[in-house]
């Protein structure tokens, strides 16, 4: 029997089998833990899941990911943002000496302008010291760096303030000028492409802001800087050479942190504390290429995940980290899972026949579970969730943390559990209601249980814990990938409504447009128009 039709057999058995609560199952991998114990597999399950990993050559296209083979087809290119965080020697061997030393060399520049930044020696226009930051840049060009700079706030260099806009609001907009002086502030201008709608107009509106500001064309070397693989387009925007810190075509967007994107980020926590990020996404690498896969933290992650959505059929992920700092991560996983597995087709172009990339959403600690947790214990599907807890905080409010990882350690139980029928109406009857009142009151209180749940542990939020984080979910994503037999690394399904907003603006300027609006598109036009059009 063909592997993945076995689990499907093993699908329709393993839904008539409430979760074994007997069962304990853990993997450690770098700084982190991974609790796995709570999910509807079996025995059988599992190692069907592993043999299915190895009929597919899983190991081979790993490696090939990390020796920077053309695994992202579609687009022709390597995908190597892993070896952006290994070793100089590693980078030499994997990227050859030339493209290496570029790598290397832009890394020292990057140190040089964090230090000259947060020990406060790069001046403004007026001479005053930068105190500022403002990075512009979105997807993958602003979350990653916004959510570790949140995760690691407690290692604030302090220096500088770093405030991220990514969205196209002016009213976002006014929020942050309103904080900021020209004089004292850096435009960071982050985007791969460099042709980033959202990017590009804020981008010239701070450079008009600055221009405003009293700084002149000539001082704009102070206060602009670029990241970017286009250096011609920074540089036709008003970027000076020197000010522009490059990324390469091997590192995809949503994967883009360990480049000098992550420049921002470095600035907020200081250079040692990014590169010990660096060094935890590392040793993750090094378990992912390593570890056997029965051992493999991002292989176990990723399989259950396409096991519960391709074989036991839940079309949900939630993800609930009990930690405040981390309170962001969801947003950043939305993207790293939705635009790289959220596809349709196979390598080669056919549809896939299992179902894909899960919905992901999610919320912090506690305030989840006032939320939309009711639908996670009674709604009519089980909704698999992945509970992230720092087991020790950075605070010194020990009741607060006692109440919250109890809280974390309960939904997971409850969400396994579950209340049967009986159960309730004993309740309720040792409550003393009448049998009636039972009665009619037990259905409503009843939840299934049998949700499947992990949770990932680490002593503490540290930058190493921070990096092993985010490396173990983008190899989560790869491994997905290799199993559904897709490509993570592109993301296709975002460029139609790019290409239809310039249409759109061209009907608000009054030009024409390429297409023929529909009729709801076409009123809300003409709603817009007459009520913004200056006369
Ligand atoms: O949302 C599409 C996308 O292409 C992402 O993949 C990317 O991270 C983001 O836009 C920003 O792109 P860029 O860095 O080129 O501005």
């Amino acid at each position: 029997m063909e592997l993945n039709t076995k689990l499907n057999h093993l699908s329709q058995e393993q839904k008539q089998h409430f979760i074994d609560n007997n069962i304990s199952r853990t993997v450690a991998g770098s700084s982190l833990e991974l609790d796995y114990s709570k999910q509807s597999v079996s025995d059988a399950v599992l190692d069907t899941l592993f043999a299915w990993a190895r009929e597919l050559n899983f190991e081979q296209k790993r490696d090939a990911m990390f020796l920077g083979e053309v695994i992202n087809h579609t687009e022709k290119r390597s995908v190597l943002h892993s070896v952006l965080r290994a070793s100089d020697e590693r980078k030499k061997e994997v990227l050859g000496t030339e493209l290496a030393d570029e790598v290397i060399i832009t890394e020292q520049k990057m140190s040089t302008l964090v230090g000259e930044i947060t020990s406060r020696k790069r001046l403004g226009f007026s001479r005053q010291p930068i105190k500022d930051i403002v990075a512009i840049g979105i997807g993958g060009s602003y979350y990653g760096p916004k959510i570790c700079a949140q995760a690691l706030k407690p290692y604030s260099s302090g220096a500088v303030k770093v405030h991220y806009v990514a969205n196209v609001d002016g009213g976002a907009i006014e929020e942050k000028i309103a904080l900021l002086e020209p004089a004292t502030t850096l435009v960071v201008v982050i985007s791969k492409t460099f042709t980033t709608q959202e990017t590009l107009l804020n981008a010239n509106f701070f450079k008009q802001w600055l221009l405003d500001g009293g700084c002149s064309l000539a001082q704009l070397s102070r206060h602009l800087i670029a990241v970017t693989s286009a250096t011609d387009k920074a540089i036709e925007f008003g970027v000076s050479q020197e000010n522009i810190l490059p990324m390469w075509d091997w590192v995809g967007g949503r994967f883009s942190l360990w480049s000098a994107v992550g420049f921002p980020l470095a600035c907020a926590i200081g250079m040692n504390n990014y590169l010990a990020l660096k060094e935890g996404a590392y040793e993750m690498d090094k378990h992912f290429q390593t570890a056997p896969l029965e051992n493999n933290m991002p292989v176990i992650l990723g399989l259950l995940g396409v096991w519960n959505r391709s074989f036991l059929g839940y079309s949900g992920l939630a993800v609930l980290p009990y930690d405040h700092a981390l309170r962001d991560f969801p947003g950043y996983l939305q993207q790293l899972d939705m635009e790289s597995n959220g596809k349709r087709v196979n390598h080669q172009g056919e549809l896939v026949e299992l179902a894909t990339a899960p919905m992901v959403f999610g919320q912090e600690g506690t305030n989840s579970q006032h939320a939309f947790m009711q639908m996670m214990h009674q709604g009519q599907e089980p909704i698999p969730s992945e509970f992230i807890l720092p087991l020790t905080p950075h605070h010194g409010h020990e009741e607060h943390h006692k109440t919250m990882v109890a809280n974390c350690l309960a939904q997971s139980e409850a969400l396994m559990r579950g209340i049967s029928l009986e159960e309730v109406a004993e309740q309720l009857r040792t409550q003393g209601l009448p049998e009636e009142e039972v009665k009619r009151l037990a259905p409503h209180k009843v939840m299934p249980g049998n949700s499947p749940s992990v949770t990932v542990t680490m002593d503490k939020l540290t930058p190493q814990a921070m990096g092993s984080l985010m490396a173990l979910y983008e190899h989560k994503i790869f491994v997905q990938g290799v199993m559904w037999d897709i490509n993570p690394f592109d993301q296709w399904g975002v460029e139609l409504g790019k290409q239809i907003g310039k249409d759109v603006i061209a009907s608000m300027n009054g030009e024409a447009s390429s297409i023929d609006f529909s009729a709801s598109t076409q009123g809300l036009l003409a709603k817009y128009k007459a009520l913004n059009t200056k006369s």
